[in-house]
């Protein structure tokens, strides 16, 4: 029966442990959108984790939506990524690289020349965005991408791809969740589209399909994961079927025989409230894709303690489990579990720092006596 510490294989790459760092954008990169040394810092503080996965990391420039967060288009870029996964490895850690397009969850302001956001169709985000200075303001209207332009995106993830193998990752993850542009695709409560991008499920699809496929001629399929948000409520995209679109979505993946589908449970504060404020809300729980994806390990994700991990591991419903905000808090999260178990003693992330500048609240944890 394993359980955290159980080594294992995700595709190619050896993990020693199940206890895995999810994505966690922190709004601290530098210049030109490169990564410091001081991220290098955070990312080798936690290396003792199974595998690293880095925060959500633009693939051009259009991909940007958000404050300081980093790049993966420019060779200043490649370099600062470089010094964050030298110094993983140099602390015997793993890291992939998550690739990122936010679609229309961005604003005119980050885009080239001001041009308007891109995504499936010209339907802006009703929720507010945040501009470069951190002020909240409503999203403007996107354009909706040509056919051919979306291939182009597509060339992007394989640019990128390229890139992260520059940079000395150790794989790449398709950030397919959360509502950026491959679920402005996906869903069909936004994707009105009716070329080969949408329509049918199997158009809809296609967008995850193709970027983690120019993923996969990079890397091979043993280095290649995708996140996937099944039950993500997130930035006001509907689903009028999710069970059957995720279900179809992940049956699809699963043959391309990739390193791991990364899924979230449910992503949401308040469960009655999103029920109440979403009535087409339908969480799904990862055991339900267990049963669809036959050869591919599967990491979980969202809301999981060590007793929770443990009791999926033990039912075979998820192969590792990612820890998001308790990796902010606790840099030593994976010796911590392995020291004190269920009782281990942890430090509380404090949400105030969560996306502010400098070292406090990133660098500055406290590991264990
Ligand atoms: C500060 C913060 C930043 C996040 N950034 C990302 C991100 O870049 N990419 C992503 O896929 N998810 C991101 N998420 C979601 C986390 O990866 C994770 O799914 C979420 O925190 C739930 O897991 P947890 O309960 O273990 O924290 C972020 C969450 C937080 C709190």
């Amino acid at each position: 029966m394993p359980d955290l510490f159980t080594p294992m294989h995700l595709g190619d790459i050896a993990i020693p442990n199940r206890v895995l760092m999810a994505p966690l954008t922190r709004c601290r990169a530098g210049a030109g959108f490169a990564p410091t040394a001081l991220n290098a810092q955070y990312y080798a503080q936690r290396a003792g984790s199974g595998l690293l996965i880095s925060e959500a990391t633009c693939i051009e420039p259009r991909a940007h939506g958000y404050p300081s967060v980093p790049g993966i288009h420019t060779p200043q870029q490649v370099a600062g990524w470089r010094l964050v996964t030298d110094a993983v490895h140099a602390a015997g850690g793993r890291i992939v690289c998550q690739l990122w397009h936010v679609g229309r969850v961005s604003h005119s302001a980050y885009q080239p020349g001001g041009a308007p956001t891109v995504s499936s169709a010209a339907v802006a985000k009703a929720s507010a965005v945040r501009l470069p200075d951190g002020s909240r303001v409503p999203a403007d209207a996107p354009r909706a991408l040509t056919s051919r332009e979306v291939w182009e995106v597509i060339e992007h993830y394989r640019q990128a791809a390229r890139l992260a193998k520059e940079a000395g990752f150790d794989g790449v993850e398709m950030h397919g969740a959360n509502s950026y542009l491959p679920e402005q695709f996906l869903r069909d409560g936004l994707n009105t589209r009716t070329d080969e991008w949408g329509g049918t499920l199997e158009n809809r699809a296609r967008f995850h399909l193709e970027a983690v496929k120019a993923c996969v001629d990079v890397w091979g399929p043993g280095r290649v994961g995708v996140r996937l948000s099944p039950s993500g409520a997130y930035a006001d995209l509907t689903e009028s079927n999710p069970r059957g679109t995720y279900g179809y979505l992940v049956q699809r993946l699963d043959d391309m025989g990739l390193a791991y589908l990364h899924i979230m449970e449910a992503w949401v504060g308040d469960e009655a409230k999103t029920r109440r404020e979403l009535p087409w809300w339908e969480p799904i729980p990862v055991s339900y894709f267990r049963g669809l994806a036959k050869r591919t390990p599967i990491i979980v994700n969202s809301g999981f303690t060590f007793e929770k991990a443990t009791a999926y591991l033990r039912e075979g419903w998820a192969d590792a489990v990612a820890f998001g905000r308790l990796y902010i808090a606790n840099p030593d999260l994976a010796e911590r579990f392995k020291r004190g178990g269920a009782g281990a003693a942890l430090n509380t992330p404090d949400e105030s720092t969560f996306y502010t500048p400098g070292e406090r609240g990133y660098t500055d944890y406290a590991g264990m006596e």
